[in-house]
């Protein structure tokens, strides 16, 4: 082992991902040590109470983690206590501003604030690590920052919380309904402390805020970002994406082009083909577009300790061999905003699933409003007959407008014979 004198590391937040780490810090010591030339010696830790199980002999225990924060003698103070405020930028603030690094798999507070701690990392002589934000254990914030560097990227796309990936692959293999599986998420792990903040897209949209400003050099915009959850996915429209050869994935998409720069978060419909469509249970996966590496694909464990401590210790690794540079990889003042696309002027095929009443005429007041917005059916089923009773009708279209789809689902809407409509955006590369 060196002789070097070590990364002196303080950690914020003891809980899973926290857990994971002091376990990895512990366990790859020598390891780590011989890549990084010198020993990351963790040093304070802080959490409400010390956990037993933990190896923390000889790491000095704070109950206030602010406190730690602003006294304790530390190069890095790593963040693993979440939220987008409160303590979590109370102790990263104090660790910037006393020219301290920090590290934190904080993705609510990067897509806020990131680029106000970027400010004050540069003016202070800090630096930020974040790879644990997006994508637990994947390689995702180095692979857009460093990996592909060389390119202009036009797109990133992905799973990007396995709450919901599990929630919908679970729901497709066993038939079992929304809120059954949402229970059982929670009992796993996998959810965050308010699980709307998983189903409603909301971690979603600030992992997809993240990656969007690394991929095009912009500050970040979680204002910018729209946003959809999986709550309304029934067990039925999983039923028919599998027969008309699709699987419904909530994705973040982040595109850039002449027309400016889109970022949403909503369910759609995913052709098997696509390498999204097979990553199953709380796994995540990114696919980007590059001008001249074209398309990368990366997947793993987009949650959990040991995965995300290993993100945590890529960045500490970082720091202990001075492989550090700019927050998204260009100076704050150099990060240019973009100007978003014109709403509605997104382009896909959509799946439709109506209820209606099963009577005459049905179909031909529904192709009449499609007609009227020039929206062109791809298909239709209904199967069966149930006169007096409500049937599901389920259509796709080919590519169109959103603009155009939402006015004809609006006319639809209006037919006296349907009862509900869901919508949902089939994907395409
Ligand atoms: N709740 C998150 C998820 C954890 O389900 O992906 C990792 O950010």
């Amino acid at each position: 082992m060196t002789k070097a004198s070590p990364l002196k590391i303080a950690i914020a937040g003891l809980g899973t991902v926290g857990g994971g780490t002091v376990q990895l810090l512990h366990d790859q010591a020598e390891l780590l040590a011989a890549r990084a030339g010198r020993p990351l010696a963790l040093v304070a830790a802080a959490a409400l109470e010390k956990p037993a199980e933990l190896p923390l002999d000889g790491v000095a225990f704070f109950a206030d983690a602010r406190e730690m924060a602003k006294s304790c003698d530390y190069d890095v103070l790593v963040e693993l206590i979440g939220g987008a405020k409160g303590i979590a930028l109370d102790v990263v603030t104090a660790a910037l501003e006393r020219g301290k690094s920090v590290v934190t798999a904080n993705k609510a507070m990067i897509a806020h604030h990131g680029v106000a701690l970027a400010r004050l990392a540069e003016a202070k002589g800090g630096n930020i690590g974040f790879e644990a934000s997006v994508g637990g254990g994947i390689p995702v914030i180095k692979s857009l920052r460093e990996g592909l560097a060389g390119n202009r990227v036009t797109k990133v796309m992905g799973i990007l919380n396995g709450t919901c990936n599990y929630i919908l692959t679970t729901m497709r293999d066993s038939g079992r309904d929304f809120a059954d599986v949402l229970a059982e998420a929670q009992s796993l792990g996998y959810a965050e402390a308010d699980p709307s903040f998983d189903i409603d897209g909301t971690d979603t949209a600030h992992k997809l805020a993240i990656l969007a400003s690394l991929a095009f050099a912009m500050p970040t915009n979680i204002d910018g970002v729209s946003c959809e959850g999986i709550r309304n996915v029934s067990a039925l429209d999983i039923r028919y994406a599998d027969e008309l050869g699709y699987r419904i994935k909530l994705l973040g998409v982040a595109s850039s082009s002449d027309k400016g720069v889109e970022t949403r978060v909503y369910p759609a419909m995913v052709p098997l083909s696509f390498p999204l469509a097979h990553v199953s249970g709380p796994f995540n996966a990114i696919v980007t577009e590059g001008d001249f590496v074209g398309r990368t694909v990366l997947e793993g464990r987009g949650a959990g300790a040991r995965p995300t401590a290993s993100a945590v210790v890529a960045d500490l690794m970082d720091l202990a061999t001075g492989r550090v540079g700019p927050t998204f990889g260009l100076t704050v003042d150099t990060l240019k905003p973009l100007p978003a696309a014109p709403a509605g002027t997104h382009r896909s095929a959509f799946y439709i699933r109506l209820m209606v009443r099963d009577e005459p005429g049905v179909f031909a007041d529904v192709a009449a409003a499609l007609k009227a917005e020039k929206v062109s059916m791809e298909q239709i089923i209904q199967r069966g007959r149930a006169p007096s009773e409500v049937v599901p009708v389920v259509m796709t279209v080919h590519e169109t407008d959103e603009a155009s789809m939402l006015r004809a689902v609006e006319r639809i809407r209006g037919l006296a014979s349907v009862t509900d409509l869901q919508l949902i955006r089939i994907e395409s590369l």
